[in-house]
């Protein structure tokens, strides 16, 4: 069949839900491509397959398309070896990766792959990232959740929204990313908070529970010490993205300095140690200052001139600390004045 007929097939296919003619036309496209040495397209199709077989299409398809606006839907691309992580998150997510590619193993053995994953870190640092790599690695949809969407005025409102949101998501292979959970998981253990919202609080944890392990959940917080036990126990894995380290931080600078068009005429060890405490974003961000800097000057200055100058901008900045020990002194002056 032709490569254009073969889409065709494929799209019909998939809109129309069926499984069988889906799995040949992919995999008729599969054989295509390796017979072009096309090996890792080939490779990422084969997954993507795979994962299919495992969908059960029971719930009918129009009933579960109603929780679709309650997620958004992001085509995943960013890539793992993009990111410089910890070496055990590194580890711990590849083996993630592994077992949902090899799934068909473990499920053949009594076993499910792991698909509950707790993100912590302050801001900056990677979780989104992550969470999108994942889904990048799996060749899986990547939906994010909408609280807006979720949360209604009316008892019992939210949960109906909920529970369209994880019929949903049980439709496809899919990472399922909740973001900023502590702004939900840490409500149960607040005194405050009214009978409803604990009630959507276990509801939330109990459909967590129940999703099938093709559904990859991944959670991030900034706050991890503000989530209850309970929670907590939900996730397989439980990992750290902290701040980087100088030694992080300058392998961070060293791709940077690579996707450069000329030499720095520094060492980004150098660099890192001038840049002190900051989180990979602002990293990322100083150095496209940088490269603005050098592109708009149509190549009269010299990177390495526009370096030192940002360096020098950069030493003036309010910087994270100053913020925070400005809201820890407002704090102790209210408090002092109640
Ligand atoms: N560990 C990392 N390695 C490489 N780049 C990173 C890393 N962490 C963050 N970045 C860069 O910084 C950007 C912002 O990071 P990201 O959105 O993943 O942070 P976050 O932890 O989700 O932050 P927030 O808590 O504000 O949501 C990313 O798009 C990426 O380019
Ligand atoms: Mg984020």
């Amino acid at each position: 069949m032709a490569r254009s007929d073969l889409l065709l097939s494929i799209v019909r296919a998939g809109a129309s839900g069926d499984q069988a003619a889906l799995r040949s036309s992919v995999e008729a496209m599969v054989a295509d491509e390796r017979g072009k040495n096309h090996n890792i397209l080939a490779d990422r199709l084969q997954r993507a397959l795979n994962a299919v077989s495992v969908t059960p299409p029971t719930r009918s398809f129009a009933n579960s398309q109603a929780g679709r606006d309650t997620v958004l839907e992001t085509e995943a691309r960013q890539q793992l070896e993009n990111l410089v992580l910890p070496l055990p998150v590194t580890r711990q997510i590849s083996q993630l990766v592994e077992e949902q590619h090899r799934a068909e193993l473990l499920r053949a053995h009594g076993m499910q792959p792991r698909h509950r994953v707790l993100l912590s870190g302050p801001p900056g640092n990677g979780k989104t990232s992550v969470a999108e790599a994942v889904a990048e690695a799996l060749a899986v949809q990547f939906f994010t959740v909408r609280y807006d969407a979720l949360v209604g005025s009316y008892l019992g409102e939210t949960n109906t929204r909920l529970a369209r949101l994880f019929d949903y998501a049980r439709t496809v292979p899919c990472v399922l990313f909740f973001d900023e959970f502590d702004s939900i998981g840490k409500e149960r253990g607040d005194v405050h908070e009214t009978g409803e919202i604990k009630r959507v609080v276990s509801f939330l944890l109990m459909q967590i529970d129940q999703l099938p392990s093709y559904v990859v959940t991944i959670a991030a917080t900034n706050h991890a010490e503000l989530l209850d036990r309970a929670v907590w126990r939900r996730f397989q894995l439980r990992l750290a993205l902290p701040q980087p380290s100088r030694e992080a931080l300058a392998a961070f600078l060293e791709r940077q300095f690579a996707l450069w068009p000329e030499d720095p005429g520094m060492q980004p060890d150098t660099l890192a140690a001038k840049l002190g405490a900051i989180s990979f974003a602002e990293a990322l961000e100083f150095c496209q200052t940088v490269r603005r800097q050098h592109i708009l000057s149509l190549a009269s200055r010299s990177l390495k001139n526009i370096l030192r100058e940002q360096i020098d901008l950069w030493a003036t900045r309010v910087g994270t600390e100053e913020v925070n020990a400005a809201r820890s002194g407002q704090a102790t002056s209210s408090s002092k004045r109640s």
